[in-house]
């Protein structure tokens, strides 16, 4: 156990094992992250006193310039005994659920399309999070990886995943071809969760983005007081990425609130509309983009152009959109 102290601010502990991000958010502070993988750079800090060791020295989430300026990623960088980093907390990255780290056994598996199959574990204690969340997973000795929760907050301790193989993917090599028995799951994070509102959602899942979309409607379906309509735009290369005719209609439960869209990108469309993420969302929502929020999930290249086009085009404020980028 060593101490990190916020430059002008708290100290909090930190358990070994425990990255600097991890720690600073399991003690509630509001340290600005996004992936928790290395990827997107947002968790950058500097550290003022004491050492770190970094987990993963090439992530892309920092630039030759970072390196050179002694900026490193909170979410890749594990203490070195007590140290001092500097950083602006903010207020709305407090999580609503602390993470935890807990043994999670695995009690079911099924294939929902050809390569992406559902993973259901549980913990002893019962399962909090908030739709839209993920949570790391790690084999012991082996990779930690982020993914998804598809399910919602219960008692029974249940968290289900939703995962895609990864041709040569160390993470998905185990869960796949040898799946363990239990892992180490820390979670929740994430702060692409569903949120209150008035005006009817649009979903947008691209690829292995699947399972927080189906979560934030299976939230809204869960909620009594929650009346709004989902429309889920689900995109992939051809008709064998989407599950088959009804699946998503029965595992969210929303009946006729439910409006799902399947659109292919590829040559092999199974008779399903042709097109890509944004080009779908384009054509349903002409002329009335500011009806509806947002929540995507999927590879950066798809968050890219739903950001151009309800950003930059559509001109819709930030807080109206909740981006997961897959890295
Ligand atoms: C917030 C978030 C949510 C996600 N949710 C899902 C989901 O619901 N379903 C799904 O199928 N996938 C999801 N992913 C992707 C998932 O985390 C993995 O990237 C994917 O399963 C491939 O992992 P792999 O180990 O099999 O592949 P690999 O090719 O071995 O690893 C791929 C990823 O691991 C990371 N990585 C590579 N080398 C290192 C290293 N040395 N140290 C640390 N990290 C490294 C990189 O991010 C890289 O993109 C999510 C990713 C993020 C960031
Ligand atoms: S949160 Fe650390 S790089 Fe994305």
């Amino acid at each position: 156990m060593s101490e990190i102290e916020i430059e002008g601010g708290p100290r909090v502990p930190c358990a070994d094992g425990d990255t600097l991000l991890a720690a600073g958010l399991r003690a509630g502070l509001g340290m600005p992250y996004e992936c928790n993988a290395g990827g997107c750079g947002t968790c950058k800090v500097e550290v003022t006193a004491g050492s770190i060791e970094t987990l993963w020295p090439d992530a892309p989430g920092l630039s030759d310039r970072d390196r050179r300026k002694g900026r490193v990623l909170a979410c890749q960088s594990r203490p070195v005994g007590d140290c001092r980093i500097r950083l602006r907390l903010d207020p709305a990255c407090v999580p609503p659920v602390p993470p935890r780290r807990q043994r999670a056994r695995l009690i079911g598996a099924a294939d929902i399309t050809r390569d992406i199959r559902e993973f259901r574990f549980a913990t002893e204690a019962p399962a909090a999070f908030l739709p839209g969340q993920y949570a790391m997973l790690s084999v012991d000795g082996g990779p930690r990886r982020a993914y998804s929760l598809s399910n919602i907050a219960n008692t029974a301790g249940e968290w289900h995943f939703q995962i895609r193989r990864v041709p040569g993917g160390a993470m998905t090599g185990w869960l796949f071809d040898a799946p363990p028995a239990s892992v180490e799951l820390d979670g929740p994070f994430g702060l692409a969760h569903l949120r209150p509102g008035t005006r009817d959602i649009v979903c947008v899942a691209g690829g292995s983005g699947l399972a927080p979309m189906v979560s934030i409607a299976r939230g809204i379906a869960a909620d009594p007081n929650d009346g709004r309509r989902v429309h889920f735009i689900h995109a992939g290369r051809a008709a064998a990425d989407l599950p088959g005719a009804g699946w998503a209609e029965a595992l969210i439960g929303l009946g006729a609130r439910l409006d799902y869209r399947p659109v292919v990108s590829g040559d092999d469309t199974g008779g399903l509309p042709r097109g890509f993420a944004h080009e779908a969302l384009a054509a349903f929502a002409a002329g009335r983009f500011d009806d509806f929020d947002y929540y995507c999930a999927g590879p950066p290249m798809m968050m890219q152009a739903l950001e151009a086009l309800l950003l930059v085009e559509q001109g819709l404020p930030a807080s109206r959109l909740r981006f997961d980028r897959f890295f």
